[in-house]
């Protein structure tokens, strides 16, 4: 039987595995420079009383978005008492109600006590304010929030009824098709300053894990072929350094279950498996409905032998493409078996590109058939890996 002792004296290829978590913010934020001066100009005016203009930021996942702007958070909240940085993550807190609920209640302890009508809430929110104080409220993953138009508009109305203080929205996301979704007033006040994050390059991975990996690694747990292996691998894909963190750590949890203490090019290799797995889950299930039963449509057409459409050309047929039309047709099908409404097929692009966005499928054009050019779609994964997910997720 093993002990606690037995367990923690065993030598180990981690040093501190919290730096490698992706919720560890490091001190140092290689290739953000640029974008954290973007922010701190666009924020700083709160510092003096006066209301910045929003900000929206948009990037692929893992380019830093979240850790930057916490990490300038700490420095925003430490200056003056009229001014600070609010964080809501709005994957917990998505609806209009809820997010005004935890913002009072993160600066009026009386708050914390629930069945407060909106219009009391309301209220508390322009005493609040009305003294003089600016808040920045930062809103991750604000495409999650299901009343976002409602929001915004509460939010302008609060700032127009003010004479002092004010609230500024900085939102966060990573899905690009969502600003259409907004009605035209919400996209223009939302939108009034944009910064995107590039992904990053396999030298900037490079040189981002190095400085993780020393300080998360034992010296001589790993050295620096796994390094370059890692993030030539995340680079290809992605160029999320999130991915790219969790293969290092799985890739060092791997090395020690087989009893090693250096990490190989071959542990990176088998964790790479185990990490596409894990992280087809999350996306999966983090996406909105309508996306998901598209995924599903495209999937339950991918399953070999699936009734198929005829094809434009032998060469789509056997890469395994599908048509436009027919993904469309059986995402009207799902939807009408769980008593959905389906969208407009000028929507069913935009999820469509989203998710090749997340890399979930591929899309190309057809070489000019009898219909002329048409759109094909592939699944960028095994429909059994897919399939199971999504109908756990939707047909609880
Ligand atoms: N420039 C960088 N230097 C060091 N670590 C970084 C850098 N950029 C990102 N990371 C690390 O990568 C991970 C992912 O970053 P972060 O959570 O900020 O991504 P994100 O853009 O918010 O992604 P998502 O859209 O999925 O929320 C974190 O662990 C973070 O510490
Ligand atoms: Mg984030």
């Amino acid at each position: 039987m093993a002990s606690f002792d037995e367990i923690l004296s065993k030598p180990s290829v981690f040093r501190n595995i919290n730096v490698l978590s992706p919720h560890y913010i490091p001190q140092e934020l290689p290739f953000r420079e640029e974008q954290t001066s973007r922010i701190i100009r666009v924020i700083s005016p709160a510092l003096q009383q006066q209301k910045p203009r929003n900000l929206f930021i948009y990037g692929k996942t893992g380019t830093g978005k979240t850790c930057t702007v916490k990490r300038l958070m700490r420095d925003f909240n430490s200056r003056t008492p009229g001014a600070s940085m609010c964080y809501i993550n709005c994957r917990i807190y998505n609806s209009r109600y809820r997010l005004l609920q935890k913002v009072l209640k993160e600066y009026i302890p009386s708050m914390d006590k629930s069945g407060f009508g909106l219009p009391y809430l309301y209220e508390k929110l322009l005493e609040y304010l009305g003294k003089g104080i600016q808040i920045i409220l930062v809103l991750d993953e604000i495409d999650m929030v299901k009343d976002l138009d409602e929001l915004i508009y509460t939010l302008t109305r609060a700032n127009d009824e003010l004479e002092h203080g004010g609230i500024t929205i900085l939102g966060i996301s990573n899905r690009l098709s969502f600003k259409n979704e907004l009605d035209p007033r919400s996209k223009s006040s939302l939108y009034e300053t944009e910064l995107v994050f590039p992904p990053y390059t396999s030298n900037q991975l490079q040189h981002i894990l190095k400085q993780r990996v020393e300080e998360g690694f034992n010296e001589g747990a790993i050295d620096s072929s796994a390094v370059n292996l890692t993030s030539a691998i995340t680079a290809q894909d992605s160029g999320d350094a999130r991915y790219a963190l969790k293969l290092i750590m799985k890739a060092g949890e791997i090395a020690e279950n087989r009893g090693k203490l250096k990490i190989s090019d071959e542990d990176v290799e088998l964790a790479r498996k185990k990490v596409e797995v894990d992280i087809l889950h999350e996306t999966i299930s983090t996406l909105p409905e309508h996306h998901q039963v598209v995924l599903l449509s495209v999937s339950n057409l991918s399953i070999p032998g699936a009734p198929q459409y005829v094809r434009l050309d032998g060469e789509s047929t056997s890469e395994g493409f599908l048509l436009l039309g027919e993904i469309y047709e059986e995402y009207s099908k799902i939807c009408g078996k769980c008593g959905k409404k389906p969208r407009s097929s000028r929507w069913f692009k935009e999820y469509l590109n989203d998710l090749e966005m997340l890399g979930l499928l591929t899309t190309k054009m057809s070489s000019k058939g009898v219909r002329g050019h048409t759109t094909l779609i592939k699944l960028g994964h095994e429909p059994g890996d897919i399939i199971p997910l999504v109908e756990k997720n939707f047909f609880k």
